[in-house]
């Protein structure tokens, strides 16, 4: 216990009613360590004050210098660099330099960060057999999420975490190989022979090749596709400590190998409530058919019955950085390719909701999952196919906060606390006297 009057100016002093003792906590960057109100006890016997916070809505996990968010003014900056312009000047392969090694490149890193990444984008042989071994209906992010742990069978070495060396080899590797695995998985559903990576091309072209790739000699992507994707992974690369991105830690925390810690950020992005959002945004968009059928879906949504998906942000409240972005994407890529019939209905849909009390009141805007499955599809690809996508971009960002993490000597293995609910002390019955 600290000598209140003596309190520093930046603390927290909390009085405990049910002791009538008074306690002075620090706060350091806004926040106070959740172990400080440990020592705030009723009695003897009381393992001391905890936090109850499921959903981590208002709890620090880690001290991290990656990605910063200002939610309120729709602010996202990798490395201190903001989003738009990152989005307009930089490429995804830089952008993935940028956050894994906390700067920009220069011209000659660059080179060799490029090269390292195109010549490691093969993979195994056996990787090709056992794809090749999934059901043929078999959904492309469970194919994803099942071949990046698999690949640490084949890099044993990845173990050692601590080796700087080889954390970078492994992050090259990942970061190489996630288009190749996704392609595939791609490929396989649709029942296409497997496309091999094509050093010539860039990152983007290279994938587009791997997807789209049939008996031509040379894959030849439109130059305005391959930017607008490479925009689109740029986009989803980091948002620091979001769904996946805290299962990577959560699992790196146990000092397991980084492919077995991305393979459970793959499995977190699967969720509709995550990844999945931009799956499920052209469901609902085909769902509700045509404009007409707006104002009875926008009531369902109000009355509980259905989700607006595509809308609201945990940390956004204001708007999406990401979604005014894509919008400009979406128009580059219809350039191409025509308008996505259902952009009709998305557009007619935002209005009303931007309009309506229920979303405004709750600061429920479009997020980037709402604009970004239209262009996904115009590109002709299936939803499945949409969180892969998101999941290559947001590989350099896992493994960044990944490389962070085991950098940190703060972190720890992640073991929330719980309040117990259950029963205690039952007398067990054996079975055959119950059953009796
Ligand atoms: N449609 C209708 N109501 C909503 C929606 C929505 N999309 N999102 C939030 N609400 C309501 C929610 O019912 C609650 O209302 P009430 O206060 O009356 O109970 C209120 O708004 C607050 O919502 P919440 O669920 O407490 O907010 P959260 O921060 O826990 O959830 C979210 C954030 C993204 C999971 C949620 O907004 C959602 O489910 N959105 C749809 C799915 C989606 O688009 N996900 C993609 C997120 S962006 C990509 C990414 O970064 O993963």
């Amino acid at each position: 216990m600290t000598d209140v009057a003596a309190k520093p100016t930046d603390s927290l002093t909390v009085r405990d009613n049910r002791t009538g003792q008074e306690y002075e906590i620090a706060i350091t960057d806004n926040t106070i360590a959740a172990k400080d109100l440990g020592q705030i006890r009723a009695n003897e016997d009381d393992p001391g004050l905890a936090t109850y916070d499921p959903g981590f809505v208002n709890t620090a996990s880690c001290r991290s210098a990656v990605t910063y968010i200002d939610g309120d003014k729709g602010i996202l900056e990798y490395r201190g660099y903001p989003i738009e312009q990152l989005a307009e000047k930089s490429t995804f392969l830089e952008v993935a330099y940028l956050l894994i090694h906390g700067d920009l490149p220069t011209k000659e890193q660059y080179e060799n960060w490029v090269h390292e990444i195109t010549y490691h984008t093969f993979v195994h042989e056996n990787v090709k057999e056992f794809v090749q071994g999934f059901r043929y209906d078999a959904h492309p992010m469970g194919m994803l999420m099942a071949s990046v742990g698999a690949l640490s069978t084949f890099y044993p070495e990845a173990v050692n975490i601590h080796d700087a060396d080889n954390r970078h080899m492994q992050m090259v590797r990942m970061i190489a190989k996630m288009p190749t695995l996704g392609a595939w998985s791609f490929r396989h559903a649709q029942g296409k022979p497997f496309v091999y990576p094509d050093n010539d091309l860039s990152y983007t072209e290279n994938f587009l090749s791997m997807l789209f790739k049939m008996s031509e000699s040379k894959y030849v992507a439109d130059p305005r596709i391959a930017k607008a994707l490479d925009v689109l992974l740029i986009l989803h690369a980091d948002h620091e400590q979001n769904c996946s991105t805290n299962a990577v830690r959560s699992v790196g925390s146990s000092q397991v190998d980084p492919y077995s810690a991305v393979a459970a950020g793959v499995g977190a992005l699967f969720g509709p409530l995550h990844g999945g959002a931009n799956e499920a945004v052209l469901r609902m968009l085909r769902r509700i058919g045509s404009k007409e059928n707006i104002p009875a879906f926008i009531e369902g949504v109000k009355n509980g019955d259905e989700r607006l998906m595509g809308f609201g942000h945990r940390v956004y409240k204001n708007y999406d950085p990401r979604a005014k972005l894509i919008k400009k994407a979406c128009d580059d890529v219809f350039e191409v390719v025509g308008v996505n019939p259902l952009l009709e209905i998305a557009q007619e849909l935002e209005k009303i909701a931007l309009e309506d009390e229920y979303f405004v009141k709750r600061r429920l805007y479009p997020n980037v999952d709402f604009y970004s499955g239209l262009i996904y599809e115009a590109l002709q690809f299936p939803p499945e196919m949409f969180t892969v996508l998101f999941a290559i971009g947001r590989t350099p960002g896992w493994l960044a906060q990944w490389n962070e993490l085991i950098t940190d000597k703060e972190q720890k293995i992640a073991r929330p606390k719980q309040i117990y609910t259950g029963d205690r002390g039952l007398e067990f019955v054996a079975a055959e006297e119950r059953w009796a």
